[in-house]
């Protein structure tokens, strides 16, 4: 039996993806942009066993079924087609940031099990190859392969859309302190939003803006300067969702909670706080700022009474082996 074990970071997207040029193949219609999140990664350990009959899939403790279940085996078929094997996997995979948190668990979850299971199955892939598989799984998967802030090239087919690293962990010293705000409503999967942006009338906007907003973002943060990064971000995230909103059928991400939030650490930037906000696909609200004013942000954005949760992310890792194994 092969058994490796790995450990990947979530992200949270600058310059965001959303919208597909080739859905099957999860080739997305822009470069996008991201920093790795320290504080929210997945562990998955994977061993091929000759004696088993099909593949065994464990997240957070319990059997995965349906959807979830076929994406994982469809991810461990582009595996075993790799390595030439038929075997069937165990696969054991826990997040370290609550479920029901919200926060999108796919960009961690099959970053780890792309290359738990390709070492598992033998290979030995480059950090591109790993992205270009985990990319097929879940496209920001590819962004959480390389550490740090990292780009995902579009490119123009499977074999050059990938994500190559832009600065290390340690070149800035940025948080991401989520804010989870509570909801009841449930979550509408990026997969259907990819498939419903072309829908909106505002896409041919965004795309056509995104060339000279990736330039402005590379450069905000090959200067570290926070002020011209958060004008780029909050202004994607927000043409994001619109282009959601727009979309038929539309796309509903924002709660009042969240516009709470938002509106709330625009008072702290007025009264001279660097804080800047982000949104991904749920209900959450990402503050960006520099790590000597995390604790304060953290602290702020508990007394909110929509808060669920905060959690502070520093720039994480890449995608990595690691010892312990959870079988
Ligand atoms: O990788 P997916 O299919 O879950 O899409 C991610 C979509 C966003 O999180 C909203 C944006 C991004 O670039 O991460």
């Amino acid at each position: 039996m092969n058994r490796a074990t790995a450990l990947a970071c979530a992200n949270i997207a600058f310059i965001k993806y959303w919208g597909n040029r080739d859905a099957a193949l999860r080739l997305p219609l822009n470069n996008s942009i991201s920093m790795n999140l320290d504080h929210a990664t997945t562990t998955t350990t994977v061993a091929f066993d000759a004696t088993l009959n099909d593949d065994e899939i464990i997240i957070g403790g319990q059997a995965a079924n349906d959807a979830p279940r076929a994406r994982v085996v469809a991810h461990l078929d582009r595996v075993r087609a790799l390595a030439h094997i038929e075997t069937r996997a165990r696969v054991h995979s826990q997040n370290n940031f609550p479920m029901g948190a919200g926060i999108a668990s796919s960009a961690s979850a099959f970053a780890a099990l792309s290359l738990a299971a390709t070492r598992a199955a033998g290979l030995e892939l480059s950090e591109r190859e790993l992205s270009i598989l985990a990319r097929q799984g879940s496209g920001s998967a590819c962004r959480s392969i390389p550490g740090g802030f990292v780009e995902w090239l579009a490119g123009t087919e499977s074999a050059n859309s990938y994500a190559v690293p832009l600065a290390p962990p340690t070149f800035w010293d940025l948080r991401d302190v989520i804010v989870v705000v509570s909801t009841t409503e449930k979550r509408v999967g990026s997969t259907d939003g990819h498939a419903a942006a072309p829908t909106s009338p505002f896409l041919a906007t965004r795309l056509a803006a995104l060339p000279a907003r990736l330039a402005h973002v590379r450069r905000a943060l090959f200067a570290r300067d926070l002020a011209a990064l958060g004008v780029a971000l909050e202004q994607d995230a927000l043409e994001l969702h619109f282009v959601a909103m727009t979309s038929i059928p539309p796309i509903y991400y924002w709660s009042p909670g969240m516009v709470r939030v938002i509106d709330t650490a625009r008072t702290w930037r007025a009264e001279g706080l660097g804080v800047y906000f982000t949104l991904d696909a749920g209900p959450n609200v990402h503050l960006i700022c520099e790590a000597k004013d995390a604790d304060q942000i953290a602290a702020r954005a508990r007394a909110i009474p929509d808060t669920h949760q905060v959690i502070i992310n520093a720039p994480g890792g890449a995608a990595r082996l690691v010892p312990e194994h959870l079988f």
